[in-house]
């Protein structure tokens, strides 16, 4: 007995030796364990390229090179940032100068996986593929699911529009953004190594208290300052370098297509500065893009929530009106978590010449029951489905699919010929 105890011991013993001698050389070989794309400005010419390490603070870099063209590689030095309250840094390369349409593969120091990008291209004569959507991680397992079904689109990128790991700027929900990250590492790089960039704007689960009115600030508590904003979404403001501060942003490619992120009530009011600046956003853009897209969070028109409710009507107040004004074709929203497309709409009623809203942010999270489309009579499609909004966009002309997490086509737009022809015969 006693020698079988010993025995035992001494196997413990050894294992932890061995693991402690291999960790360090499966460490090397291993992906970090946050790797993350995106843009702060010119997606033809530019990369942001983040990844995350465990206890090596200081003075990483990566090596990168135009993919299958040239043999040598060149050597970007990275910031050091804090991931918050994690032992996880997260370092930060930001590459310029770079060719419209282009592969370029790059291998971070330590690691010895070789991944790649695109550049996107200087005009939009091919199909530009991007993969839309919302409220990301309530269960791993649904987000993987989504994400892998938009993967089979081969998406240019993806953009999400607010509440991704559900941590509310807690640190005891720390856990839930390792697992987020664990999802866009395992399931939003290709096989052959190319890493989908992804857009972002901010939704009420980013945001200690969900708005700026949060339960232990009351309407007066705001500041319109950064240390403020970072004090009440410390994860979104540290972990991504696009939108950064204030929060809302736009995003230009050459000139087919502009993306105008903005913060429904979370870090910024709707009304006043940032009402302000979408006004010039648009009318600086109109007529100079062949499709000009607002992504936010809260819906101007819900699918599941009530029409009345304060931020939705705060945007249909103030935003909706500047769409309209400025040629916006298609708004994305969010935070309802079921899959809706409005009727096209102009001052809140259908009218042929309106704004199609899609959403409601449901990607990774559990669905809710949406109200009978009739309830509302702006609704041309409502759903309770997990799914991802595949838009396609060439020469200016947009299509769209959208596919649940079962690989279903739950909506195509415009409707096809046939669908149409059998629903009059109908
Ligand atoms: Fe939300």
């Amino acid at each position: 007995m006693i020698l079988a105890l010993t025995s035992r011991r001494c196997l413990a013993r050894a294992l932890v030796f061995f693991f402690a001698l291999a960790a360090p050389f499966a460490a090397r070989s291993a992906e970090p364990p946050g790797i993350f794309l995106t843009w702060v400005e010119d997606p033809l010419r530019s990369m942001v390229i983040d990844w995350q390490t465990v206890a090596s603070a200081e003075g990483q870099s990566l090596e990168f090179r135009e993919r299958g063209v040239r043999d040598t590689w060149e050597s970007a030095a990275a910031a050091a940032l804090p991931f918050p309250f994690s032992d996880r840094t997260i370092h930060r390369v930001h590459l310029r100068n770079l060719s419209p349409g282009t592969e370029y593969e790059f291998r971070f120091e330590g690691f010895e996986r070789i991944y790649f990008f695109r550049t996107m291209p200087e005009n939009n004569f091919a199909p530009l593929t991007i993969a839309l959507g919302g409220d990301t991680r309530h269960r791993k397992e649904w987000m993987d699911a989504v994400n892998i079904q938009a993967m089979r689109y081969d998406p240019d990128f993806i953009v999400w529009g607010g509440d991704f790991a559900y941590a509310d700027g807690r640190e005891d929900r720390l856990y839930r953004w390792y697992e987020w990250f664990d999802s866009v590492r395992e399931t939003l790089i290709t096989p052959e190594g190319r890493v989908v960039p992804i857009l972002l704007c901010i939704g009420n689960h980013e945001v200690r208290g969900g708005y700026i009115w949060g339960a232990d600030r009351g309407d007066d508590g705001y500041e319109a300052t950064d240390a403020f904003r970072a004090s009440i979404a410390p994860y979104f403001y540290s972990l991504f370098a696009f939108p950064g501060q204030p929060g809302y942003a736009a995003l230009d490619f050459g000139n087919y297509l502009s993306l105008i992120f903005l913060d429904t009530d979370h870090a910024n009011p709707v009304p006043g500065e940032q009402t302000e600046w979408l006004r010039r956003a648009l009318a600086e853009r109109q007529g100079l893009f062949g499709q000009i897209l607002p992504v936010y969070h809260v819906p101007a028109y819900p699918s599941v929530r009530p029409f009345e409710g304060r931020v939705s009507q705060r945007v249909r107040q103030h935003w909706v009106p500047l769409f309209e004004e400025f040629g916006v074709r298609f708004a994305f929203e969010n935070h309802d978590h079921a899959y809706k497309r409005t009727l096209p709409l102009r001052q809140h009623r259908p009218s042929e010449n309106g704004i199609i809203y899609f959403g409601d942010g449901a990607w990774g999270v559990g669905t809710r029951d949406v109200r009978p489309p009739e309830d509302y009579g702006y609704m041309a499609l409502a759903k309770s489905v997990r799914h991802a909004i595949i838009m396609t966009l060439q020469a200016g002309h947009a299509t769209f699919e959208v596919i649940s997490e079962n690989g279903e086509i739950i909506d195509r737009f415009p409707e096809s010929r046939s669908a149409a022809t059998s629903a009059v015969s109908d």
